[in-house]
């Protein structure tokens, strides 16, 4: 298992200001003065929520060895700073990390947006065995991931991907009926293409589309990110330090990884990618430098900034299990990056070595 990718045995704005937009450099977290993260509606008609969320992928799989209460002290500062989207999904440690978040759901039901995905399917050994897309397979994961959440409604229900097979009316439409019935309050599409988020807005409203996005990886700038302006669909970058690997902390998987951390097969994690990956990093040190920041703010920064280029609402959900790292990251939305920042910036992904899955099956850029 490692991460998302689907098809091997590796699995895998516009503000309502309620805080402090001004550029204050790096490192300055909720607990440095600067106060709540501002709001923002995740899609037309969808919740308000802060302007990053949080991705709680690590906290149960895929990036080594978790400590637990310091995961769960990230998720309350989270919650304190002004981070209200949560991020999940069924596949995430085969259940587990729902029901690690079920306390923390428990505890703040009506003040977070809970979000959660179904579609990817495991076997008892971990190894992904397919998508299922299919009516029948969408009511029984809801069940599933209401019991071990411990709620009784999902506030944003994601495909967590597409089975081309499987009309795409079939599948948004058996969502829409889990609204209807009131177990679900949005609808969400991850890694879906411009013509397919079309398609599925035109049967039931969706909210955000979750797909990877970073100045690593910006396939998803053809198609997608067009299509969800035009529509006024929220985009939720995922892997927006790609994995890690932004923040510069990362030169030879087989050196700074653990034993357990899926990036150890991952393309741009390993051998000669890595290391050329890593010489691609020097405008985002030099930018950091110049802004006293770090290289995790300036790369969230160029997600927030590159969405207002497109006139798109984003809301990051970065992944951390620490708090210091939650504190650095939410700093990063009051980054003002230049337009020769932005230039700079724009023209590392052309360069990056390797995909940004080792199988690029599942992907929306599979299809475009
Ligand atoms: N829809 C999909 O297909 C899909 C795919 C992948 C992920 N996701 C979602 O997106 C979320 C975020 O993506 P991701 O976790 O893959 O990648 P990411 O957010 O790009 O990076 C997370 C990694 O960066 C580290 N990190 C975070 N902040 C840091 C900082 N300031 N300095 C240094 N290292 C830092 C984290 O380690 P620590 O935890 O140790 O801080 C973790 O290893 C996931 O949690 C998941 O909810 C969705």
């Amino acid at each position: 298992m490692n991460g998302e990718n689907t098809q091997n045995t590796q699995d895998t704005g516009n503000t309502q200001d309620t805080g402090n937009t001004g550029n204050t450099g790096s490192g300055r977290g909720p607990e440095g003065g600067a106060g709540r993260i501002p709001a923002v509606e995740l899609g037309t008609g969808g919740p308000e929520v802060g302007v990053q969320g949080l991705g709680c992928m690590g906290m149960s799989e895929f990036y080594g060895d978790t400590d637990v209460p310091e995961a769960r002290a990230t998720l309350e500062a989270a919650l304190e700073a002004g981070v209200t989207l949560f991020d999940t999904a069924d596949m995430y440690g085969r259940g587990a990390n729902e029901e690690f978040l079920a306390p923390f759901v428990r505890a703040h039901r009506d003040r977070i947006t809970l979000a959660t995905k179904f579609a990817i399917v495991r076997g008892e050994d971990g190894a992904v065995r397919g998508v299922r897309n299919d009516p029948a397979h969408i009511r029984r994961a809801v069940e599933g991931s209401l019991r071990r959440l411990g709620t009784d409604v999902i506030d944003l229900y994601y495909m967590h991907r597409r089975d081309p097979a499987v009309p795409l009316e079939e599948s948004v439409g058996a969502m829409a009926e889990l609204v209807r019935e009131g177990k679900v309050r949005h609808l969400g599409l991850s890694e879906v293409t411009g013509a397919e988020l079309r398609e599925a807005h035109a049967v039931h409203p969706i909210a955000a589309l979750q797909s990877e996005w970073s100045l690593f990886s910006r396939d998803v700038e053809r198609s997608a990110v067009p299509a969800a302006a035009e529509l006024g669909v929220a985009l939720v970058p995922y892997s927006p330090l790609g994995r890690g690997f932004l923040t510069g902390s990362f030169t030879d998987a087989s050196q700074d990884l653990g034993e357990t951390d899926y990036r150890r097969q991952h393309p741009r994690f390993t051998g000669d990618n890595a290391r050329a990956n890593a010489a691609l990093l020097e405008p985002v040190h030099r930018i950091a430098g110049a802004h006293g920041a770090t290289a995790a703010q300036v790369a969230l920064g160029w997600v927030h900034r590159r969405a207002e280029v497109h006139g798109l609402t984003v809301v990051p959900i970065p992944g951390t299990r620490k708090r210091s790292r939650l504190a650095e990251n939410l700093a990063a939305i009051r980054l003002q990056l230049t337009a020769d920042d932005l230039t700079a910036l724009d023209a590392v992904a052309e360069s990056v070595a390797g995909n940004r899955y080792p199988d690029m099956s599942g992907t929306s850029a599979a299809r475009e």
